[in-house]
């Protein structure tokens, strides 16, 4: 058994939790780069807890620009055992509406503009991404958001793009009508990827702020939308992450995925 800390990356809601004890802003270096900010840490019902603000207090770091393989090294450091990605999406599926939240299960990694992997020059690693996020947290993750009132869809394709503008509608009815996608947004690649190589357990709780740019009976995209509905869901998103504790408990076993375990059979450079 080893300790459980709770590694939360999200945006300013997600970080305001009532309870949070020995709360300290920390910051954390990495040979990776410098992390999107300082990462918060706390006790949460005996459990350790680190937030870090994916686009820094402000909103300073664009999807493109925010570093990734310094966030995740980061919060490796600080001993996270299990990260929770709670982030905005557009929806491709009428029954998937705004105010929804999605434990994404699967990606397609559209991103082109960053650093993906800790792992090249000196070191080669090649990590399975077959199943690229933790089932064992994401259940608890979609357990939480139930409590919470919040319609949960357990399982859902995310379409990762590279952005910072939004999907052109041919773009948007291919994801949803050849690729199959269920959700779209900006962030979570290559942080899964890398959640992955660091044998990190990764969920994503992607809250659906819009229906991007397909629906005939919705506009195109606007950020104060996703605003509006950031903000109406920003204490059911502090709620689940306050739940988590609770449910995942201060103790860890060995992940049942194997995802503390990913690098085991995955490093082909012999040692020195
Ligand atoms: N984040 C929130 N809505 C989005 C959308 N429609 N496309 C990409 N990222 C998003």
């Amino acid at each position: 058994m080893s300790e459980t800390v709770i590694g939360v990356i999200g945006g300013s809601g997600v970080y305001e939790i009532d309870g949070l004890e020995d709360a300290r802003w920390q910051a954390v270096d990495s040979p990776w780069g410098t992390p999107s900010d300082q990462i918060l840490t706390g006790r949460l019902d005996g459990v350790k807890m680190a937030f870090l603000p994916r686009h820094g207090r402000g909103h300073v770091h664009s999807p493109s620009t925010v570093p990734y393989r310094a966030n995740i090294d980061a919060l490796k450091r600080l001993g996270v055992t299990d990260v929770i990605s709670v982030s905005a999406c557009g929806s491709f599926r009428e029954e998937m509406a705004p105010g929804d939240f999605v434990i994404v299960d699967q990606f397609i990694d559209r991103t082109f503009a960053r650093e993906k992997s800790f792992f090249g020059t000196g070191c080669v690693a090649h990590v399975s991404v077959a199943h690229p996020t933790c089932l064992r947290l994401g259940a608890a993750c979609a357990t939480a958001a139930e409590a919470q009132g919040v319609t949960v869809h357990r399982g859902g394709t995310y379409l990762a793009m590279e952005g910072p503008q939004f999907s052109t509608l041919a773009e948007s009815r291919m994801y949803r009508e050849a690729w199959g996608c269920d959700v779209i947004g900006m962030t979570n690649m290559p942080e899964a990827k890398l959640a992955r190589e660091a044998e990190l357990c990764y969920a994503s709780v992607a809250m659906i702020t819009d229906f991007d740019s397909w629906h005939p009976d919705h506009g195109a995209v606007e950020i104060t939308e996703i605003i509006a509905t950031l903000t109406g869901n920003s204490q059911k998103a502090r709620n689940l992450v306050a739940a988590l504790p609770g449910l995942l408990g201060a103790e860890r076993a060995p992940c049942p995925h194997g995802c503390d375990r990913a690098l085991d059979f995955a490093v082909m450079t012999a040692p020195d």
